[in-house]
């Protein structure tokens, strides 16, 4: 596995060549930049843990670098280079936040004792980092893994609202992590004791959804239950109702859902006495609900009253710090779950993973991973074996070919897994629409749903 990768800035190309043969290894990645401007791109694109900046470059300084370090990848380490005897320009660096420097004809054990010294602070500083990223939060499918400044943010206001009842509107593409974010609001709220109860606007019938939500009482109508339904809304009492998809909640529910909101009451099905609940109210959306106001889709003051709280959640292509420790997790959660021992990915996967734009954002990058698993034989991932499921993935929603390969004795469940693959395929497919996904897969709509509730598709 690539461990560390290093940008020497120098505007010689001597200098850069004979650096690059000096510190060459086969866990090191050297890249090289001949200017500022070389430095700036090479930094953002490939996030070096370490740089060695020469302090002339030309007309330019290298100093210069430091801000913009300090700015755009506070982690990375950087020695910056002086001629010989210059201590005035190293004591200069140092105070402008470089980590340590090297005179340039210093002998070359120096030079690499030094390099080893600040490598050796970068391996300590991504373990530290492993450790807090299994510490900063779980849910159900594992630690929340994020690196970019848009996550971070993500994060900083769940936690703010988890301190707070208040409503709370998700929004951002699926697979973007709004599940993940709600469930993580309820667990780290006050109310982490009582359920969360999630119920997905999109995937219950209209007809249904209503005493779904509300539920009826004795005799509401026919085929109602003799005793009466308690609603998800009385079921979440004292915990938090999590409203999934909700702008595929039909206009007339969206007044009565309004009315629970602020008066903290409901009307069962059929009932006359309002009940009261205690219930906090998140909801998500991978819409955009500001539009749909416009074409009356969705009502305004309902809108405003969800949105107290509001996370957008930006796509995975708009961050793409988080793509490589995303899916180095999923690796070691995948190791675990498979009884597997796969290191990581070549440097090549690493930047076909970097590239892609991953319609489907998380929830696509974990079941790519997730089948590589399943066919891959080396302990490292290549970029074949990714270029292969990448493509098939961007173009599964086209076909109606479920592929599946699956290592027999070497998966717990096969049988489950392939149902579960073939469910989920059609469910994609089928645009989470029931019929379209019974009819996908030939079996009538109720055992549809069975399958859809156990493998917690809905
Ligand atoms: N930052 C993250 N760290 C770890 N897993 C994540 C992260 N974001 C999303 N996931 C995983 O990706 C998948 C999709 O996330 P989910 O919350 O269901 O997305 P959404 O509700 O926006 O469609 C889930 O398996 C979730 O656990
Ligand atoms: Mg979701």
């Amino acid at each position: 596995m690539l461990r560390y990768r290093i940008l020497i800035v120098d505007d010689e190309q001597i200098v850069r060549n004979s650096l690059r043969r000096l510190l060459q290894h086969h866990e090191r990645e050297i890249l090289l930049a001949a200017n500022l401007s070389e430095a700036k791109q090479k930094i953002i694109e490939t996030m070096p843990d370490l740089l060695i900046v020469d302090y002339k470059l030309g007309d330019e300084n290298g100093i210069d670098l430091l801000p913009f370090v300090r700015e755009h990848h506070p982690e990375a380490i950087v020695i910056v280079l002086t001629a010989y005897g210059n201590i005035a320009l190293a004591v200069e660096a140092i105070k402008k936040g470089a980590y340590d420097f090297l005179q340039k004809e210093s002998d070359p054990a120096i030079l690499r004792h030094v390099i080893d010294r600040a490598l050796e602070r970068v391996r300590l500083r991504k373990e530290v980092e492993m450790l807090q990223l299994s510490h900063t939060g779980h849910h159900a499918g594992g630690p929340i893994v994020f690196k970019s400044k848009a996550m971070k943010r993500v994060m900083e206001l769940a936690n703010e609202y988890a301190q707070s009842d208040c409503t709370v509107l998700l929004e951002g593409e699926t697979g973007t992590g709004k599940s993940m974010v709600a469930e993580y609001i309820h667990y780290t709220s006050r109310r982490k004791e009582n359920p969360l109860i999630t119920i997905n606007c999109g995937a219950i019938p209209r007809e249904l959804i209503e005493s779904e939500l509300f539920g009826y009482e004795a005799g509401a109508f026919t085929g109602a239950h003799s005793q009466g339904k308690v609603g998800l809304i009385e079921q979440a009492d004292g915990g938090t109702l999590f409203l999934d998809e909700i702008s595929d909640l039909a206009v007339e529910l969206q007044s009565k859902l309004l009315f629970v909101l602020e008066k903290g009451e409901f009307l069962r099905v059929g009932g006359v006495t309002p009940k009261k609940v205690d219930v906090r109210f998140l909801a998500a959306t991978n819409a955009n609900l500001h539009a749909l106001l416009q074409e009356r889709k969705f009502r305004q003051d309902l809108y405003y009253r969800l949105n107290v709280g509001y996370i957008h959640i930006p796509p995975l292509r708009d961050r793409k710090e988080d793509i490589l420790p995303l899916a180095h997790m999923f690796v070691q959660y995948f190791n675990k779950k498979f009884h597997k021992a796969i290191e990581g990915f070549t440097p090549e996967a690493e930047a076909e993973l970097l590239n892609y734009t991953w319609p489907g954002n998380i929830r696509e990058l974990r079941n790519i991973i997730e089948r590589v698993f399943l066919i891959s034989k080396t302990s490292i991932i290549g970029k074949e074996e990714l270029h292969l499921l990448v493509n098939a993935s961007a173009s599964s929603l086209n076909d109606h070919v479920c592929r599946l390969e699956i290592e027999l004795g070497q998966c717990d469940n096969a049988l489950t897994y392939a149902t579960r693959r073939i469910v989920e395929h059609a469910w994609e497919l089928a645009q989470h629409n029931q019929s379209t996904a019974a009819k996908l897969l030939g079996i009538p709509r109720t055992t549809l749903q069975n399958y859809l509730q156990k493998f917690r598709l809905i």
